[in-house]
C-alpha cells in the first residue's frame, strides 16, 4: 500500500505505556478475576489491533468492542482471545459470529427469540456465546426487572444451541464522587447474581472508573479501556488511584513560517488580526483530521513554549501565533510532551467543554498512527 505515511501529521502511540497501564491494573486485580481490554472505536482511537496486542502483553486475557465488524477486525489480526460484542447484534450474521466464535450481548426477549431462530435454521453444530446484559440503571440496553432478566438466562440455559457465558451490567456514575447512585446500581446486580441458578463463566460489572475507585464491585472480569489509554476516567475530578501513563500523542512540523505586518488578516473570515508585526507558522493538520474549529484559540507547544491558535481551523491546516522565528520543519507537538512541557487530551477536551474519550475518537484515519 503506498497510502497512508506521507504526511508530518502523526499520531504517535506508545504500546509500552499500554502495557505497563494494564499490568498494573492486573496485578492489583483480586485472584480469579480477569481483565478484558476494550478496544472498541479504534482502540478508542488508538488502533484496535495494536492496542489489543499490547493489552495482551499486560496480561488482558480477552477484548470487548462494540460492533461485530470490531471482532472480525481482531479475529482477522489472529488475536485468539475471548471476544465479547457489547452491543447488539442483528441475527442475521449469526453465522458470522459462529465462525469467528464471536460473544454476543443479549439485551432484549425478542433477539433471544429472533437468535433462536436463525441457530435453528442454520444448524451449524456450535453453540453461540452469550452474556446477558442487565440494565441496572444505565437505562441503555438490556433487561431491566430482575424477573424479566432471570427469564432470559432460562431462555439461554434452556437452548442447547446457546451457551450461557456471562452476564453483566454497566455503570453510569462509577466516575463520580457521590456514590449513591452506584451503590443502587451495584445493589441490583448483586441481588440479581444471587438469584441465578448457576454461575456463568464470566460475571462483570467494572469498566475502568470502577475498576479504580470501587474494586470491591462483583464479579470475576472487568472490562477495562480509557484507563488502558492512560486516561483518567473521571477527567480528573477523581486522582488515579495509580499512575496511568497516556499512550498517545500528536505531533506535526511547521510547513510555513513568515513574518506578517501589522493589520494583516489571518484564516477564513479573517477572525484574528495581526496587532503587530508577528512570526505566523501554519501547520498541516485541521478538522478533517478531527482537530477540530473550535480548537481556535487553543495552544499548542514549540520549542517548549505554548502558541496558540489563530483564525479559524481549516480543514488541512492552520496557523500558530509563534512566539519567534524558527525554522520551517520545527516540530509541533498538539499533544504530548515538548522541551519540558506538556499538553495533554484532557486540556483539549476541556477546550472543547468535552470529554478525553471523544478526542481520542474523533482522530480521523486520515493521521497515520505510529507505534513505538
Ligand atoms: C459496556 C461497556 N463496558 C465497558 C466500557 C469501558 O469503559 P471505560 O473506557 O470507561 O473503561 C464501555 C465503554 O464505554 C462500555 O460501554
Amino acid at each position: 500500500m503506498v497510502t497512508g505515511h506521507h504526511r508530518p501529521t502523526r499520531l504517535l502511540i506508545d504500546t509500552q505505556s499500554i502495557i505497563e497501564n494494564v499490568a498494573n491494573e492486573v496485578a492489583r486485580l483480586p485472584k480469579g478475576r480477569e481483565l478484558f481490554a476494550v478496544v472498541k472505536a479504534d482502540g478508542y482511537g488508538h488502533g484496535a489491533v495494536e492496542t489489543a496486542y499490547s493489552a495482551k502483553k499486560g496480561g488482558a486475557s480477552g477484548f470487548c468492542v462494540a460492533l461485530l465488524d470490531e471482532g472480525l477486525e481482531l479475529r482477522e489480526a489472529g488475536l485468539t482471545e475471548p471476544i465479547l460484542i457489547l452491543g447488539t447484534v442483528d441475527p442475521m450474521y449469526i453465522d458470522l459470529l459462529l465462525k469467528y466464535d464471536l460473544s454476543v450481548t443479549a439485551a432484549t426477549k425478542k433477539w433471544l427469540v429472533e437468535a433462536a431462530a436463525q441457530l435453528n435454521k442454520l444448524n451449524a453444530g456450535v453453540s453461540l456465546k452469550i452474556h446477558i446484559k442487565s440494565d441496572t440503571g444505565m437505562g441503555r440496553i438490556g433487561f431491566t426487572s430482575l424477573e424479566e432478566t432471570l427469564e432470559a438466562v432460562e431462555i439461554v440455559r434452556e437452548n442447547p444451541l446457546m451457551e450461557w457465558e456471562g452476564i453483566f451490567t454497566h455503570f453510569s456514575t462509577a466516575d463520580e464522587a457521590d456514590v449513591s447512585y452506584f451503590k443502587e446500581q451495584e445493589t441490583k446486580f448483586r441481588e440479581l447474581i444471587e438469584k441465578l441458578p448457576e454461575q456463568p463463566r464470566y460475571i462483570h460489572s467494572e469498566n475502568s472508573a470502577a475498576a479504580l475507585w470501587h474494586p470491591e464491585s462483583p464479579g470475576n472480569m472487568i472490562r477495562f479501556g480509557i484507563a488502558m489509554y492512560g486516561l483518567n476516567p473521571s477527567g480528573g475530578k477523581l486522582e488515579d488511584t495509580y499512575f496511568l501513563k497516556p499512550a498517545l500523542s500528536l505531533e506535526t512540523s511547521l510547513i510555513q513560517v513568515k513574518e506578517v505586518e501589522a493589520g494583516t488578516g489571518i484564516g477564513y473570515g479573517k477572525t484574528y488580526t495581526a496587532a503587530e508585526n508577528e512570526w505566523i507558522g501554519t501547520i498541516p493538520i485541521g478538522y478533517a483530521d478531527g482537530w477540530l474549529r473550535h480548537m481556535q484559540g487553543f495552544s499548542v507547544l514549540v520549542n517548549g513554549k505554548k502558541c496558540e491558535i489563530v483564525g479559524r481551523v481549516c480543514m488541512d491546516q492552520c496557523m500558530l501565533l509563534l512566539k519567534e522565528w524558527v525554522p520551517e520543519g520545527t516540530k509541533v507537538t498538539l499533544v504530548g510532551e515538548n522541551s519540558g512541557e506538556t499538553v495533554t487530551l484532557q486540556m483539549v477536551a476541556e477546550h472543547l467543554s468535552t470529554i478525553h474519550y471523544e478526542v481520542a475518537c474523533t482522530f480521523s484515519q486520515r493521521i497515520p498512527r505510529e507505534y513505538k
